[in-house]
């Protein structure tokens, strides 16, 4: 050991200058750790001649208590600095605010009708986006050779055989499908998307969503096909709602009808929603035909039926005034958050 050794020890602790933690455990370690200089001086010095023992035995414990001094001043000033330079953030300014989503127009629309429905006692059903001919015309007295089987208005997913597979038209052919599981009286109603080929416009688009329904018991009439229309457009459009039902056509009910709301802008007065008629139409309508209750395996001279069917967007059209059918399904915020309060109906 020599006088020099310790002096570079020396010089070394006074140039330390940790600044972290991390960086201060280093140091204790480097200089008082096991393997460390002072550690490493103190095992020396048990080999030196006993007449310098006292010499250096002092200058070797000034030297440690000056070690522990230091690295324990430099490991406050580091704890120091984490409490002062912890979180910079000032945790009492107000948070960012984050955007809920909301339901969207025709989701609240499709929620109403299903709920009125339902307390009428009817079940939801649903079925396959992607259908057969079958179950989406055949079984609902189509002819082969009908305009809705045409490329024109259908998408077909693969034609040219027999029972070619397509995007349903109408949530109808979910009505099929309960004719041919459930058991009779049935009463369901089918909310869903449907697909037809369609140049999108104002007007018409590719997709839209339907609620359809269907009604079959023994002893079903006009009159309560009637009576259940007038009941859920009340229910929809408010108490003083009239309806006026219209002859009309379907390949699967017979009569068939359409069916008009009083206009509950004007009240019958004339506005431009209702192209001064004072009414609008809002679904169509029939009751069951006999060869669709028989294609289905049910006997029609037992039972009857009615069937009725309409626009989701439609409705909220009349709703709530909105003059474009694109906006339902362009997500443009602007026109989503214009219905963000009718979620607290
Ligand atoms: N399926 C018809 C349509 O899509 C609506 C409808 C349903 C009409 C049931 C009459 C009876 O337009």
């Amino acid at each position: 050991m020599t006088n020099e050794q310790i002096q570079q020890v020396v010089e070394e602790l006074k140039a330390l200058n940790a600044k972290t933690a991390k960086e201060v455990e280093e140091a204790r370690v480097r200089f008082l750790g096991k393997k460390g200089s002072i550690t490493a001086l103190f095992e020396e010095f048990r080999e030196i001649a006993p007449e310098y023992k006292k010499l250096y035995g002092k200058a070797l414990n000034v030297l440690k208590q000056e070690a522990i001094a230091k690295i324990n001043e430099l490991k406050e000033i580091a704890e120091a600095d984490i409490a002062a330079g912890g979180p910079k953030e000032d945790l009492s300014l107000p948070g960012e605010g984050f955007e809920l989503g909301s339901r969207h127009p025709v989701s609240i629309v499709r929620q109403e009708i299903v709920d009125i429905f339902r307390k009428f006692g009817y079940d939801v059903a649903e079925g396959p986006e992607i259908e057969d001919d079958w179950h989406v015309f055949g079984a609902l007295n189509f002819p082969p050779n009908h305009p809705a089987r045409d490329m024109q208005d259908t998408f077909f997913v693969s034609a040219g055989h027999e029972n070619p597979v397509l995007l349903r038209t109408h949530t109808s052919s979910v009505q099929v499908r309960a004719m041919e599981k459930m058991p009779l009286p049935i009463r369901v109603i089918c909310p869903g998307r449907v697909f037809r080929n369609e140049a999108i416009s104002a007007r018409a688009h590719c997709i839209f969503h339907q609620v359809e329904g269907l009604y079959i018991d023994e002893g079903v009439t006009f009159a309560d096909l009637k009576q259940a229309i007038l009941l859920f457009a009340r229910e929809m459009f408010g108490p003083d709602t009239a309806i006026r039902m219209r002859p009309s056509y379907f390949p699967f009910t017979e009569p068939s009808s359409e069916v008009d709301v009083s206009c509950n802008i004007c009240h019958g007065k004339g506005c431009n929603i209702c192209k001064g008629t004072g009414w609008l139409e809002i679904l169509g309508c029939g009751m069951v035909d006999p060869n669709v209750l028989e294609a289905n395996g049910i006997d029609p001279q037992k039972y009857s039926g009615f069937a009725f069917g309409m626009g989701i967007e439609r409705i909220a059209m009349l709703k709530w005034q909105v003059n474009d059918l694109r906006h339902y399904f362009e997500n443009d915020l602007r026109f989503l958050h214009e219905f963000d309060t009718a979620l607290e109906v």
